[in-house]
């Protein structure tokens, strides 16, 4: 993938009609960013398993399912199940990443790992060509509605590094703080897949809101 693509992050969405809110942004973008956290590895709940199978039932769109959880290994087959196209787990989470890029593989998905800010960003450097997204978390992971970490930037750019110097197609995520101004710097950094919550669900017009960010994303 080398076009920049945003995927919205239904963690701000309005549950009691997912269904509409994910409509609206199924017509101007391919990819859903799913928040899955379990109290334990982050300090807050979402949902599970059976969000994760209705919504399927509704949307086209490509899963990418974010394990914030400390067990992923034990969820990778439910959430494949349920309907994930993408499982992304931390790399904090797991005590061999190989073992665990391999377990996503096996249930034929695409694999994603994700680094927290506090985690050197040379631990991931090596994994990198070896998945198909690494998922630089931009804020401590939790909450949506956080301002960004600037020192994000230099992280993508190291795995950017790496990514061109082996020819590999991996594709860097940015997640937490993503706006219209934080869009373009982090694509200029390295970045082609932006998750946004908050700055997608919090204007009424959620279409709208991803069409704008692509727009600064690309300029
Ligand atoms: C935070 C989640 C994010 C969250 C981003 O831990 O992983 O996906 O939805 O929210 P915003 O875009 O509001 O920072
Ligand atoms: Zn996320």
């Amino acid at each position: 993938m080398k076009d920049v693509v945003i995927a919205p992050s239904i963690l701000s969405a309005d549950f009691a009609k997912l269904g509409e809110e994910i409509a609206q942004v199924e017509a101007v973008t391919s990819f859903l960013h799913i928040d899955i956290m379990d109290g334990h590895y982050v300090p807050n709940l979402t949902f599970g398993i059976p969000v994760v199978q209705s919504i399927r039932k509704i949307s086209k769109m490509v899963f990418d399912v974010h394990l914030m959880i400390t067990n992923p290994m034990d969820f990778f087959e439910p959430f494949a199940k349920a309907g994930a196209d993408m499982l992304t787990f931390h790399i904090e989470t797991v005590d061999d990443p190989d073992v665990a890029i391999e377990a996503v593989r096996k249930l034929g998905k695409r694999v994603g790992m994700s680094i927290h800010p506090d985690t050197p960003i040379e631990k991931i450097l090596p994994y990198v060509t070896k998945c198909d997204l690494i998922l630089i978390m931009s804020v401590r992971p939790g909450f949506g509605g956080q301002h960004f970490m600037e020192e994000s930037l230099s992280r993508i750019a190291a795995v950017r590094k790496v990514i061109d110097e082996n020819g590999a197609d991996t594709v860097i995520s940015v997640d937490g703080g993503i706006c219209r101004d934080t869009a373009s710097r982090v694509v200029a950094s390295g970045a082609n897949y932006l998750v946004a919550g908050s700055a997608v669900f919090s204007n009424d017009d959620h279409a709208r809101a991803v069409e704008e960010l692509l727009q600064c994303a690309k300029s």
